[in-house]
């Protein structure tokens, strides 16, 4: 017990005093009002730096000379003045290239970006990606493929129309593409140029910018496609909490009841809907730089909900530059690839290798009667009803 509270006045006194020092005022008469080596000490630190002091001296008319002394400046603001508006933005720059991205000279945050794009994002997305496979080896090897229970009855049931085969295939086709060439424009640098050298780098880097520029229409349009053909089976209902209170009888503890998809699956429909929908907006906004900025309107309006306040985060800077508006889209599309990567290896162990019968629901588009029966019993029961009255009439 004692510990415990040695450890919460400890962790209290030590948060007080990293917020004391974010928020004491510095003294810089030292340097005259520019820097000193506190203010850098704090950066490193990743301590909040109120940089006003930098980005607010950036020269005045009013502060130029008298042009009736000897030697007067030209204006208000020395070399160190301009670079530092610059710096931060507020030089009133013209340039012979249009557009709002050519007026911004200096944008430091690219460092960051680039840093966390060639650390951190590939690292974590490949822990990722190899856990998940990890796990579906482990749940191979423990429980195995799930098989039909009962016996099979010859017999087979419309599962899926070709038009939904297509729409699901053309999805998945173009999902596979789009992530392997983008993992190549993620990791091309650090895996080809190394294993084949600068030369054939360039070929493979062009290749799939090219594949992952076109292919990208595909996905969206399959995206489209498949949530007008799935959205109202993919609706909540009762059926799915006492499938998911089941675990959906994986281990065992029978089938639950399912209509045509059940809570699993409901989950895969909406991931893919909403993550992929997502990833396509990011997309897009990659595809045209500069022309489709979306992350400070989206900022905006997560401050106003306060959220990230809620979770700790401050208001979240709305004043983007253009290039950080594109490193930000490029950080969430692949971020959200990853993700969903993730939940698709998962999808695609399950509807192959993992449970009998499956597969031939999208290669064939008719399942065994008996699977049917067992995984998707309510479904299959109005299926049969239906049938049953068309061959009555
Ligand atoms: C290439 C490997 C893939 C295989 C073998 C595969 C297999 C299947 C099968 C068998 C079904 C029908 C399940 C049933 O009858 O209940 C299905 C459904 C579905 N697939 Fe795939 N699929 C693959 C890739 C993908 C990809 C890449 C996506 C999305 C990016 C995707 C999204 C879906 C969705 C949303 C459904 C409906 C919900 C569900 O059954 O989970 N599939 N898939």
């Amino acid at each position: 017990m004692l510990r415990l509270l040695c450890f919460l006045v400890f962790t209290l006194t030590l948060s007080v005093s990293v917020h004391a020092q974010e928020n004491a005022p510095t003294d810089r008469s030292a340097t005259g009002g520019a820097q000193t080596l506190e203010d850098i000490m704090k950066r490193q630190q990743g301590l909040k730096l109120d940089n006003s002091f930098r980005s607010d001296v950036t020269g005045s008319p009013d502060r130029a000379a008298p042009t009736t002394d000897q030697l007067g400046t030209l204006g208000g603001a020395s070399d160190p003045d301009l670079w530092r508006a610059y710096r931060f933005n507020s030089a009133d720059i013209t340039t012979q290239v249009r557009g709002h991205a050519a007026e911004v000279l200096i944008q430091d945050g690219g460092m960051r970006w680039l840093i966390f794009r060639e650390g951190p994002l590939l690292t974590y997305g490949s822990w990722l990606m190899g856990g998940m496979t990890l796990l579906l080896v482990l749940f191979y090897l423990i429980r195995g493929r799930i098989k039909i229970d009962g016996e099979k009855t010859g017999r087979t049931i419309l599962r899926f129309k070709s038009a939904e085969r297509f729409a699901h295939w053309l999805l998945a086709g173009s999902f596979i593409l789009l992530g392997i060439t983008g993992l190549i424009s993620l990791a091309g640098r650090k895996i080809i140029i190394p294993a084949f050298g600068h030369e054939a780098f360039s070929i493979i880097a062009i290749g799939s910018k090219w594949v992952h520029n076109n292919v990208s229409w595909a996905f969206i349009l399959a995206l489209v496609l498949i949530f007008v053909f799935w959205v109202v089976h993919n609706l909540p209902d009762r059926t799915d909490i006492n499938w998911i209170i089941k675990g959906g009888g994986i281990f065992g503890g029978g089938h639950p009841p399912a209509k045509k998809f059940n809570a699993g699956q409901k989950l895969i429909f909406w991931s893919v809907i909403i993550l992929g929908g997502s990833i396509a907006v990011s997309g897009v906004s990659l595809l045209f730089p500069f022309e489709l900025p979306m992350f400070a309107a989206t900022f905006e309006t997560l401050n106003a909900l306060g959220l990230p306040q809620l979770v700790g985060l401050g208001e979240l800077n709305t004043n983007l530059a253009p290039h950080e508006e594109m490193q930000y889209a490029q950080l969430w599309h692949a971020i959200v690839s990853f993700v969903l990567m993730v939940i698709v290896i998962a999808h695609i162990y399950i509807g192959s290798v993992g449970m009998e019968g499956a597969y031939d629901a999208m290669g064939k588009g008719e399942v065994e009667l008996q699977w049917a029966r067992e995984h998707h019993s309510i479904w299959t029961a109005e299926v049969e009803e239906k049938e049953k009255k068309a061959g009555s009439t």
